[in-house]
């Protein structure tokens, strides 16, 4: 360090000053969340979808085999699976695939013919079987039946053509049949967030038939949503990454990110682009290059990554994290492979920012998850059970104290302690097989009876 070089709180503090969310704020938050939840139920409008999903809790004895497929991103998968009639399951045979950006802005049929050719990888070991098909779509959707799902307008930066307004089960049944893939019977769609909530009940009912049901299921990770059972009205997909009630948390860079999208438009995922794995890392890119523009700081960043929107990933925050080293050679390592050069307390500094924007992120998801959890239980008297998934949530460490943190600071320790967090890694796979596995129980009832 030089004598001149400034300190890093000076380097980004009023970056650092403007990621801090007030409680005052985020106990606004959680009362708008609520009250857009009534209002979306009743239909009067508001940001939050509460799509219907035509699940039921399950009892923790569904079985059979079933095949099931998860698409919400890049990355997919295709399993078949086996549930036990326990609470168990197992996966038998699993296959991922990839999409390539052309395919992220291609046709519908081009994208649900990389689907089907999984599913055709994982079945082909047993040529003579039927199943029946549980179809985790990780975007928004409004349900008309079990199987029958109206894909609405995509997230997470997709735009498949032709695709909004159609029903994505029958895509994926066609897509089937070219494949010569008809004895796969597409029996349920459900979010994956629907999986998340319905796979934590059937593991716990597996192993005690009178356990409680999971209320929420929460994914954070490259997206961020909420289902939850809202007892009469049915288990619901919220689409809580497209909550707007944030205008008292958003700083400029959220609201020039807001602005600068159109894959979602702007006005749309408002708290996704402020809390999810695919926007954290653009949050921290865009803070930083403000931080050092026109001053002595960061120059290191000139021409390097930094330039580039979404270059920065929430990966990268998470090993950001984890460095403790004196040195902070972890995230000298990120900054190099991003191709930035950094002094000691420019390091610091990048520390410290991508800590503030995952703590807020943190705070903002704890306090639409208690926005939820009003709504059910509004004194937050009886124990309630959070189902979680995603990369974000399971791969930065310590996020799951920062939302308990913000639990604890919004309604005391008492209420907090009532709320328990159940982690459930890989659920959506799994969890769409309970669905499709009570789906074709159900049907099979139906037809027989
Ligand atoms: C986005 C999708 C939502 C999904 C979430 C997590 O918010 O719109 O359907 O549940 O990402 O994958």
């Amino acid at each position: 360090m030089t004598p001149m070089s400034p300190s890093h709180d000076g380097l980004v503090s009023r970056a650092l000053a403007a990621f801090e969310a007030t409680p005052a704020a985020l106990q606004g938050l959680a009362r708008e969340f609520t009250d857009q939840m009534s209002r979306g139920l009743a239909g009067r409008g508001g940001s939050l979808k509460m799509l219907r999903t035509f699940t039921r809790q399950p009892t923790g004895r569904e079985s059979g085999r079933v095949v099931v497929v998860d698409w919400g991103g890049t990355k997919g998968r295709a399993a078949v699976v086996a549930l036990s009639g326990d609470g168990a399951a197992r996966v038998l045979n699993e296959d991922v695939f990839t999409f390539t950006d052309a395919q992220k802005r291609g046709t519908a049929a081009a994208v649900f013919d990389v689907v089907a050719a999984a599913i055709g990888r994982v079945v082909d070991a047993h040529p003579a079987a039927e199943y029946p098909l549980g179809f985790v779509y990780s975007f928004p959707a409004r349900l008309e039946a079990i199987d029958r799902a109206i894909a609405l307008a995509l997230t997470k930066g997709w735009r498949v053509m032709d695709l909004e307004g159609q029903d994505v089960a029958a895509l994926l049944s066609a897509a089937l049949r070219r494949r010569g893939l008809a004895r796969v019977t597409v029996a349920a769609v459900a979010n994956d967030t629907v999986a998340t909530l319905l796979l934590q009940t059937y593991q716990a009912r597996g192993a005690d038939p009178e356990a409680r049901p999971a209320d929420v299921g929460l994914i954070l990770g490259t997206g961020t949503n909420q289902a939850a059972d809202l007892g009469p009205a049915g288990i619901r997909n919220l689409e809580s990454g497209n909550f707007d009630g944030v205008a008292a948390i958003e700083t400029r860079y959220d609201a020039a990110l807001d602005r600068e999208l159109t894959d979602p438009e702007p006005g749309a995922q408002r708290l996704e682009k402020m809390a999810s794995g695919r926007y954290l890392g653009e949050l921290l890119r865009r803070a930083l290059v403000d931080s050092g523009a026109g001053g002595r700081a960061f120059r290191g960043l000139a021409g390097s990554a930094f330039a580039t929107p979404f270059a920065v990933d929430s990966v990268q925050l998470s090993r950001i994290a984890a460095d403790h080293t004196p040195g902070l050679d972890g995230v000298d390592a990120v900054l190099r492979e991003l191709r930035a050069t950094s002094t000691q307390e420019e390091r610091a500094a990048v520390r410290d920012l991508s800590a503030a924007i995952v703590r807020r992120a943190a705070r903002l998801v704890g306090a639409a998850l208690l926005g939820t959890l009003r709504f059910i239980d509004p004194a937050l008297a009886e124990g309630r059970t959070i189902a979680v998934d995603g990369s974000l949530w399971g791969g930065y460490p310590g996020f799951e104290s920062l939302v308990r943190d913000t639990f604890v600071e919004l309604v005391g320790r008492e209420a907090a302690e009532r709320i328990e967090i159940a982690f459930v890694k890989d659920s959506t796979g799994t969890g769409a097989a309970v669905i499709a596995a009570a789906a074709s129980e159900r049907s099979q009832a139906c037809s027989s009876g």
